[in-house]
């Protein structure tokens, strides 16, 4: 299988994992990238059967709008019932790096707000210890500097990441040669330099579920 059938075998299975839970006002977080867009366009098929959604990023908005799926402000909603989306890694206790479309804080205030937390990645996401993947940092953009200078003292590698403005007007800094084996540690330090927004490591608020595409087919892994 390739990967965007893994993908599209894990976007059908989370449909298939929320379907019975559904009802007429049932608020669905959406989460941003490749393997979220093709849940979005399952979604678009039982879109009668939901309340709204509110989206983790503009590109997603435009997405879900464009199936005439209602979006509705985070604001005006006290609840989150399930929050569905990718990853770039995930490791065994479904602590996550996200952030390489550069949606992460937005995706991670749905992510806490909802009441689970559905990932769906296909295989390749899963990893022993986080870190492969380079740590996305979103970065106020006057404190870039001072930032960057943190994360070196930190052992990293801070790369800005050239052109890119996330939909809070702000930038990235993705973070080479970090190893990541204490999620929770790092998250929390990383977040407590002034001028970070937030950083890619979902630890404090990890996946509750994780859907991973196989090629036997679509695994569901609980935090070990
Ligand atoms: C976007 C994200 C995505 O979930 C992550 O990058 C995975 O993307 P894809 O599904 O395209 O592999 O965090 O900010």
């Amino acid at each position: 299988m390739t990967q965007d059938e893994l993908k599209q075998a894990v976007a059908e299975a989370a449909l298939a994992y929320i379907r019975p839970h559904l009802e007429n006002d049932t608020v669905l977080g959406i989460g941003t990238g490749s393997t979220a867009n093709r849940f979005i366009d399952c979604l678009a098929d039982i879109k009668g059967m939901i309340g709204a959604t509110v989206a983790s990023s503009e590109a997603s908005a435009e997405r879900l709008k464009g199936h005439g799926i209602p979006v509705l402000d985070l604001n005006a909603v006290d609840r989150v019932d399930f929050y569905i989306d990718g990853a770039d890694e995930s490791n065994r206790a479904l602590q996550l790096i996200k952030g390489g479309g550069g949606a992460l804080t937005r995706e991670k205030i749905v992510a806490a707000v909802a009441d689970k937390f559905i990932c769906i990645a296909d295989e390749s996401k899963l990893v022993n210890t986080l870190g492969a993947f380079p740590l996305p940092v979103e970065v106020i953009p006057m404190a870039r500097g001072h930032v960057a200078r943190e994360l070196v003292k930190l052992g990293g590698d801070p790369v800005y990441r050239e052109g890119f403005v996330t939909d809070n007007g702000n930038i990235i800094l993705d973070i080479y040669n970090y190893p990541i084996p204490q999620a929770l540690a790092t998250e929390e330090k990383i977040n407590g330099i002034t001028g970070v927004v937030t950083n890619g490591l979902f630890a404090l608020r990890p996946a509750d579920v994780l859907l991973l595409g196989t090629e036997e087919g679509v695994r569901t892994l609980y935090p070990e």
